[in-house]
């Protein structure tokens, strides 16, 4: 089975520095990866927040929280990939996007280095095709904020060999998460059932059943949901929403995954929620 100490993540956006954190935290080595300073400078803040939070809870000693960050390095050159174990990609949802990045790492990594996208939605068997190594490709797909929700859904691609699934459970439950294996399918488990759920928040919205607020406090009132469908959604990103909307759309070819017309308004109006200062709710 491959031994697996050294971690690269690519990209520092909310989960790529929520995934180092975590991975830190479960002392592997990490290499934070991103095309922009400004992105790793601003992971610093957000993973040295995170700990301290975690430290005035009560939950992590002062001096494992230093020893975790100290445990990140950040890198501005790919090449700081090249001796990882494992390369976890958490870019963009796209996947063009992606394809270009997994094809310049694979180019670059050692051949026995396992891979694995934190895509939310996107082919893992695809994403693997574009690579030399779909048998030690796979989806590990965690949840906003990695440092809280327990959940990694790991997702098995059509080639995914059965010592690439083993390793990368095992590593999952060494981070401190739960994780629940599943099938390649568009959205998988995860925003095959949330998204549409989210989706049809935003039509009782767009059809004027009710405002934003009133379908939140449905949900949170009547379902004991933590958040309601909308706010989840600016949680999340609109255009996240959007593009897995798309892909379950496209997936199935079946009308009833469209997304709502006003989700795609608003994304295209810059509406992208908490990320961009509005999205159904305001943050000044
Ligand atoms: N780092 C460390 N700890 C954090 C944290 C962070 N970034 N963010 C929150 N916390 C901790 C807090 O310290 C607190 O801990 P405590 O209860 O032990 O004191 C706990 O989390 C709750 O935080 P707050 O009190 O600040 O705030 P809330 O009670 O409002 O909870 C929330 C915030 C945990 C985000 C909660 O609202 C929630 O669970 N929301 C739903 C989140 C969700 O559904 N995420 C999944 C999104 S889908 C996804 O990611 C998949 C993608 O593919 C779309």
């Amino acid at each position: 089975m491959p031994t697996i100490e050294t971690i690269t993540v690519i990209g520092a956006g909310a989960m790529g520095v929520g995934i180092a954190q975590v991975a830190a935290m479960a002392k592997f080595e990490v290499t934070l990866f991103d095309a922009s300073h400004a992105q790793l400078e601003k992971a610093r803040v957000t993973v040295d927040g995170s700990l301290e939070r975690l430290v005035k809870k009560g939950a992590l000693s002062a001096s494992d929280a230093k020893a975790s960050a100290g445990r990140i390095a950040v890198a501005l050159d790919p090449t700081a990939a090249k001796e990882a174990d494992l390369v976890i990609e958490a870019v963009f949802e796209n996947e063009s996007v992606k394809r270009d990045i997994w094809k310049k790492f694979d180019a670059l990594c050692k051949p026995e280095a396992l891979f694995a996208s934190n895509t939310s939605s996107i082919s893992i068997t695809q994403l693997a095709a574009y690579t030399q190594r779909p048998e030690r490709f796979i989806g590990m797909h965690f949840f906003n904020p990695v440092p809280v929700m327990q959940l990694v859904e790991v997702i098995r691609g059509n080639k995914t060999s059965d010592a690439t699934c083993q390793a990368v459970m095992d590593l999952a439950k060494k981070m401190g998460k739960t994780p629940v294996q599943v099938n390649d399918y568009p959205g998988f488990v995860s925003n095959r059932v949330l998204m549409p759920l989210i989706n049809e928040a935003i039509f009782a919205v767009f059809e004027g059943v009710a405002t934003a607020v009133s379908v939140d406090d449905i949900f949170k009132l009547g379902m004991a949901h933590p958040m309601g469908p909308l706010t989840l959604a600016d949680f999340i990103g609109l255009d996240v929403c959007l593009n897995i909307m798309d892909v379950l759309h496209q997936g199935f070819g079946d009308p009833k995954y469209r997304p709502c017309p006003l989700l795609r308004q608003m994304v295209a109006a810059g509406k992208l929620g908490r990320k961009s200062g509005e999205g159904f709710y305001k943050y000044p």
